[in-house]
């Protein structure tokens, strides 16, 4: 294994970041490409023929440029489509990013849990087999939010974001036959923790938030132990689409170790 052979994490736009910052805290030494389909943002309202055409094609092309160690798709709607297809055709170990139902179940009290994702991930089968699989017993409320997808990559440029996209968010939930009983709100698309404090105070005090990303730093580090890891050149962040508002994401990706940009 060539130690500075990197990790490859992949996602729509600055989603892939939440679940970077927990591969960081596991693999501080870890190369580390972070690779973000701007030119094809927002997944969430695309088929999923568009999703996973894009998605297979961009990491067959970024493999065999990169020769990445391990591909983590960081993102929920990539990953609830297309993960088993990306796993046929590349050689190299993929971990994807699913919806957190298994560890909400274990947390809720009141039996009755809220998934906020994006209007593909939330219609996906992938996620009634992990509903009928971790949480048969439990109701589970599903509401599309992809207001959430720009609020997050907004706040990353440092742009005001309108409040009441989180009110629209919560209410969402609430407002759904059982929800205000919801104790336990599952975060299944990686742009939302990017907004946890706005989350917080949309929602109340009395709910809990659970995403991936810590379980997907584990996984990894499980995947790549023993293996040598060396740093050669700073890590970069690489996008599919150049437009006048990346340079303002410049500060926000160098918090996460990032420390310049690339096209495609
Ligand atoms: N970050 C992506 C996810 O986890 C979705 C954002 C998008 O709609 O592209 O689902």
């Amino acid at each position: 294994m060539d130690a500075s052979a990197p990790i490859l994490l992949f996602d729509s736009g600055v989603g892939g970041l939440s679940v970077l910052g927990a591969v960081r805290e596991a693999l501080p030494d870890a190369p580390i490409i972070y690779t973000a389909d701007n030119g094809g943002l927002p997944y969430g309202p695309k088929s999923e023929a568009e999703v996973a055409a894009r998605v297979c094609g961009l990491l067959g092309r970024m493999s065999e440029r990169y020769r990445p160690r391990l591909i983590c798709i960081a993102c929920n709607t990539a990953s609830t489509i297309a993960l088993a297809m990306v796993r046929d055709v590349l050689a190299v170990p993929i971990v994807g990013t699913v919806p957190a139902i298994k560890p909400a179940a274990g947390m809720t009290r009141t039996g009755t849990i809220g998934l906020l994702g994006t209007a593909a991930t939330i219609r996906q089968g992938y996620v009634d087999r992990l509903e009928a699989e971790f949480a048969s017993d439990k109701r589970l409320l599903r509401f599309a939010a992809p207001e959430l997808v720009g609020a997050a990559e907004a706040k990353l440029r440092g742009q005001a974001v309108d409040p009441a996209i989180f009110a629209r968010a919560a209410a969402g939930l609430r407002d759904q036959p059982g929800g205000v009983e919801i104790d336990t709100v599952v975060l299944a698309c990686t742009h939302f923790p990017l907004l946890a404090a706005e989350l917080t105070e949309a929602f109340g005090p009395q709910v809990h938030f659970v995403d991936g990303a810590a379980g997907i730093a584990r996984r990894i580090a499980y995947l790549t132990r023993g293996q040598p890891f060396e740093r050669t050149a700073p890590d970069f962040a690489l996008f599919t689409r150049t437009d006048e508002n990346l340079e303002l994401l410049a500060p926000a990706l160098a918090r996460y170790g990032l420390s310049r940009m690339e096209l495609l």
